[in-house]
C-alpha cells in the first residue's frame, strides 16, 4: 500500500510548533496561515517561504487563492485571550477568540477536509458555563464532523504545566473507517460502549469535560480515541535551565525584592531549601493577589505555564537556591524553546517577540503524540478503507 498522503493546513500558525509536532508524526504542511507579522518573520526562519500565508482569518476572498485542494488535516490552535480571566472571559465571541469563526468558513472552503484538530485552553470548558463548549462542538457538528475532545498537559512530554483542550473531528463521509468507538455505536463488548469508555481516563476527561461531551447534542456525534495517559520521560526542570554564572542573574537588590515579595508559605519554602546542601531549581512567577503583587514560587520540578509576556508580571523567572545564595533571572527564550520541546528553534526579533511566539504556542512533544495516537491511525484507516473501494 502506498503511503496515506498526510498533508495538512495550518490556521493560528503562530510561530509553527504545531507544524513541528506534526512532521515529526509523519505529517506535511501544505497551507500556513496567520495574521501577525512578527510569527511570520520567526515561523519563516525555522520553515522558509514556502508555505506561509499572512492574511487575517476571515478574508477568504484574498486566501482562496492560495488555499490547496488537497487537505486531509486542518489545524487551529485559535486565540485563547477571551476564554479566560486576563481576557475578561468574554468567549468564543469575544474580538480574539471569535477568529475561530473564521477557520470554521475556511474549511468550507477547502472543501471539509477528511480530519480537524483544534485546541485551546481549559477556559474553554467554563466559559459561559459550558456554553461556548457547546456551540463550537455543535458547530462543528452542524459541518459535518463527528467529534472526540480531550485534556492533554505539556507535563507529561515536558517539566512544563500546560493542560490544554483538543477537540479531533472526522468528517461524516469518512466516519465509517474511523478505528475508534462513536456514541452511537451499539453496545458489543461489555461495557466498551462509548460512554464508558470517555469515562474511563479522568485525566485525559475530567469530569467537567464528559459532562459536557455527554450532554451536547451533536448533528453528528462524538467517538473516543482509545488512547491512555502518554508516560515519556520527562527531563527534570534543572535539566532545561542554564545556570552559568555568564547568566543575566539578578543584583541582590532585585532578588530581596522579590524574596520580600513572597507570601510566609512560599518564603518558608525558600528557607527550608536553602538549609539544604543541594541545589534546588524553581521557577516564580508574579501575582496580583488582593490588591498586592506577590511572587510564587514552584520548586515541584514542573515550570508554570509560559504564557505571552505582558506587562512583564507574566514573564518566568527562575530562582535558584543554595547553601549560601539566592540566584534569580529572567527565563530566557531558548529556556521558553526547550520548555515547549522546540530545542533549537531559531531565534529571531526582539527577546519580547520571541518569548511572546513561545508563550502563545503549543507543546511540540504533545502535539507528536496526538499525532501518532490520534491522527495516523485515523488517517491510515480511511486510507486503507479508499484503496480497498477503489
Ligand atoms: C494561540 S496562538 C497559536 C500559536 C501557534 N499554535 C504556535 O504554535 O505558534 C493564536 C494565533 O492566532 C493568530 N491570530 C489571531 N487572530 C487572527 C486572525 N484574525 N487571523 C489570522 N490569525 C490570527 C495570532 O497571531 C496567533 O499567532
Amino acid at each position: 500500500m502506498t503511503k496515506p498522503a498526510k498533508t495538512f493546513a495550518e490556521f493560528f500558525a503562530g510561530i509553527g510548533l504545531v507544524r513541528l509536532g506534526l512532521e515529526r508524526a509523519g505529517w506535511s504542511c501544505i497551507y500556513a496561515n496567520d495574521n501577525d507579522p512578527k510569527k511570520q518573520q520567526q515561523y519563516e526562519a525555522r520553515f522558509g517561504e514556502e508555505h506561509f500565508h499572512l492574511c487575517d482569518v476571515f478574508k477568504l476572498q484574498e486566501m482562496r487563492s492560495l488555499m490547496p485542494s488537497n487537505v486531509r488535516l486542518a489545524t487551529a490552535s485559535f486565540p485563547c485571550t477571551d476564554l479566560s480571566l486576563a481576557g475578561h472571559w468574554k468567549g468564543i465571541e469575544g474580538r480574539h477568540s471569535s477568529a475561530v469563526f473564521g477557520f470554521l468558513e475556511c474549511i468550507e472552503d477547502l472543501g471539509r477536509p477528511p480530519i480537524l484538530l483544534l485546541e485551546n485552553v481549559v477556559g474553554l470548558l467554563s466559559s459561559k458555563q459550558g456554553q461556548d463548549f457547546r456551540k463550537l462542538s455543535q458547530l462543528l457538528g452542524d459541518a459535518g464532523y463527528w467529534l472526540d475532545a480531550f485534556r492533554l498537559d505539556a507535563r507529561h512530554f515536558v517539566p512544563q504545566s500546560r493542560p490544554r483542550i483538543f477537540f479531533v473531528g472526522v468528517h461524516d463521509s469518512h466516519i465509517e473507517d474511523c478505528p475508534f468507538t462513536r456514541s452511537d455505536a451499539e453496545f458489543t463488548l461489555g461495557e466498551n460502549d462509548w460512554e464508558s469508555l470517555v469515562r474511563c481516563n479522568p485525566e485525559l476527561r475530567p469530569a467537567r469535560l464528559v459532562e459536557l461531551m455527554a450532554t451536547t447534542e451533536l448533528a453528528t456525534g462524538w467517538f473516543c480515541s482509545e488512547v491512555i495517559t502518554p508516560k515519556a520521560t520527562v527531563k527534570r526542570l534543572g535539566e532545561l535551565i542554564d545556570l552559568g554564572e555568564d547568566e543575566l542573574w539578578w543584583d541582590d537588590v532585585l532578588v530581596k525584592k522579590h524574596y520580600d515579595m513572597m507570601s510566609g508559605i512560599h518564603r518558608s519554602e525558600v528557607d527550608r531549601l536553602q538549609c539544604e546542601s543541594s541545589l534546588s531549581i524553581g521557577t516564580i512567577y508574579r501575582r496580583k493577589r488582593h490588591g498586592k503583587t506577590r511572587a510564587e514560587v514552584r520548586f515541584d520540578g514542573t515550570a508554570g505555564c509560559l504564557r505571552t509576556p505582558k506587562g512583564g508580571s507574566a514573564r518566568q523567572i527562575v530562582i535558584v537556591v543554595e547553601p549560601d545564595r539566592i540566584r534569580m533571572k529572567w527565563m530566557t527564550p531558548v529556556e521558553y524553546a526547550r520548555l515547549q520541546g522546540a530545542d533549537d528553534f531559531p531565534l529571531v526579533g526582539r527577546t519580547n517577540q520571541q518569548l511572546f511566539g513561545f508563550g502563545d504556542a503549543v507543546c511540540v512533544p504533545a502535539i507528536e503524540w496526538i499525532g501518532n495516537r490520534i491522527l495516523n491511525p485515523i488517517i491510515e484507516s480511511i486510507e486503507l478503507a479508499s484503496s480497498i473501494s477503489s
